[in-house]
């Protein structure tokens, strides 16, 4: 007879749901159910480590910021995007959020001084002026009691500021036919990623034949504005910033696919993610109108009714804090997923090399250890000194570690100035707004258009 001795505890598997032989829990990830709302049922079923079987993939849910810590600094080398990110290199080749090891190493590095707070502070102009120009736009469709549509709004003030930033030219109105395109392919590609089952792109279905045609638009396009930076080397757009680049190791430029590959990538992760955002603002601002009068008095004492200047931004405190409330709240990466190299620990329990990691940023900043009344609208938690009392890797909106997000203190900027600015002109008149759902479609998306009533302010 052999003694069974009780298994340390750190041998013990993850809690996760049972599954069948062989499948594992495929058909629990139904496609009529969106796919953050799979992993946040987990979570609350199994806690702050779970295991799911899919096939032969072993998949671990993480959300406690020890964890996610653990997994985003502390043992980061052994966290990369592996194979879950194919489906994004079909369109952004090897960009900085799509590469590892040595490559994305060399590319940060080079790309890194470009986006320094101290390095933003270049693009303040263009995006007051950017923005300026479209709050003029809305005024009279406003001024004649038409509701604006946020969503569209925010994306167009977005997309107009981020490719002036990396291009120095206008896609904001649409007229090129480039923004579509860029917007339909970064849809396909997640879509094909959250599936879970891509077919091969060579099978000539309507949707691959879309995507080819688009990405064919993006390439020349990309490629024409690669020769006009070479020809105006003086620039002071992003792109004439990567190819005047040279690796301080090595002295070398990067190559033109790899800088087409950066624009591509910091136009898809510089657009949809910051429209989004303004979006689920303006939402939580139509709902709390105590948190708008409040924004509404910050804007007014700051800006007395003209433009901001540097100085200004830095004052906008409380507008600022409203930014990161919303943020926690509504992070546009709600999930998002590593592979780890070697076997590892988390949470005392064993994570075999080579599973998925998901992280869960949505979770993360509404876990209880942490928030208190985690559902509620409160950008108080963001006074100044306040994320020093908070865990570390507990507010994750552009993640922590060596793969934070390049363009966080950029998108910071811009959704500041278009909140002050918005309300410097503007006063929401509507302030009942029904509930509105969510989903993650590649960022976390509203599952219903945001309709506001605007008036613009007397005088302004
Ligand atoms: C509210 C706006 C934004 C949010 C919430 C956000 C969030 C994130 C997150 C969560 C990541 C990590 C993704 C991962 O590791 O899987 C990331 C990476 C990245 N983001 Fe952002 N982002 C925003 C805006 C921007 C903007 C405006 C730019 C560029 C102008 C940008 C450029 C990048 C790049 C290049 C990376 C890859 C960094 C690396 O792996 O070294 N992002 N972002």
């Amino acid at each position: 007879m052999t003694l069974q001795l009780p298994q340390p505890s750190y041998l013990r598997p993850a809690p996760g749901p049972q599954g069948l032989p062989v499948v594992g829990n495929m058909f629990r990830f139904s496609a009529d159910k969106n796919i953050l709302f799979h992993f946040i049922d987990l979570w609350n079923e199994f806690g702050d480590v779970v295991h799911v079987k899919i096939g032969s993939l072993k998949i671990f849910v993480v959300a406690n910021p020890e964890h996610v810590h653990h997994v985003l600094v502390r043992h980061a080398t052994n966290y990369i995007k592996g194979n879950g990110y194919g489906g994004f290199r079909l369109l952004v080749g090897q960009g900085l959020v799509t590469s590892d090891g040595e490559l994305w190493r060399r590319q940060r590095r080079l790309m890194q001084p470009t986006f320094t707070p101290r390095a933003i502070v270049g693009f303040f102009d263009m995006m007051v002026a950017t923005t300026a120009q479209i709050l003029d736009r809305w005024h009279e469709p406003l001024r004649s009691g038409r509701p604006l549509c946020m969503d569209d709004a925010m994306a167009q003030l977005t997309m107009s500021v981020i490719s002036k930033a990396i291009f120095g030219v206008d896609l904001g109105s649409g007229a090129s036919g480039v923004s579509e395109a860029f917007q339909a392919a970064f849809a396909f590609v997640t879509e094909r990623t959250l599936s879970g089952f891509p077919l091969p792109l060579r099978i000539p279905l309507p949707s691959h034949r879309r995507f080819i045609r688009n990405l064919d638009l993006i390439d020349s396009f990309v490629e024409k504005q690669i020769r006009a930076s070479r020809d105006q080397p003086n620039q002071a757009s992003l792109l004439a910033t990567l190819l005047r680049a040279r690796d301080p190791e090595t002295g070398q430029p990067m190559s033109a696919s790899q800088v087409r590959d950066e624009v591509v990538t910091l136009f898809l992760a510089g657009f949809e993610t910051t429209a989004r955002s303004l979006t689920w603002a303006w939402y939580l601002l139509a709902r709390h109108p105590q948190v708008m009068a409040k924004l509404t008095q910050e804007v007014d004492q700051v800006l007395a009714g003209r433009l901001p200047t540097l100085e200004d931004l830095y004052r906008l405190t409380y507008t600022r804090m409203v930014v990161d409330e919303v943020l926690r709240l509504y992070p546009p990466t709600a999930l998002l997923g590593r592979q780890t190299v070697a076997d590892d620990m988390i949470g005392g329990y064993p994570i075999p090399a080579g599973s998925i990691v998901m992280l869960m940023p949505f979770m993360t900043h509404r876990h209880p250890a942490v928030w208190s009344h985690p559902e509620r609208f409160d950008p108080e938690r963001f006074q100044p000194g306040m994320a020093d009392l908070r865990p570390k890797s507990s507010y994750i909106p552009f993640i922590s570690g060596p793969r934070v997000c390049l363009g966080n203190n950029f998108a910071l900027m811009e959704m500041t100035l278009a909140l002050a600015m918005s309300a410097a002109r503007y006063q929401l008149v509507e302030t009942n707004v029904d509930e509105i759902g969510f989903a993650f479609r590649g960022s976390t998306c509203p599952t219903a258009a945001l309709h506001l009533q605007l008036r613009p302010r007397e005088g302004r």
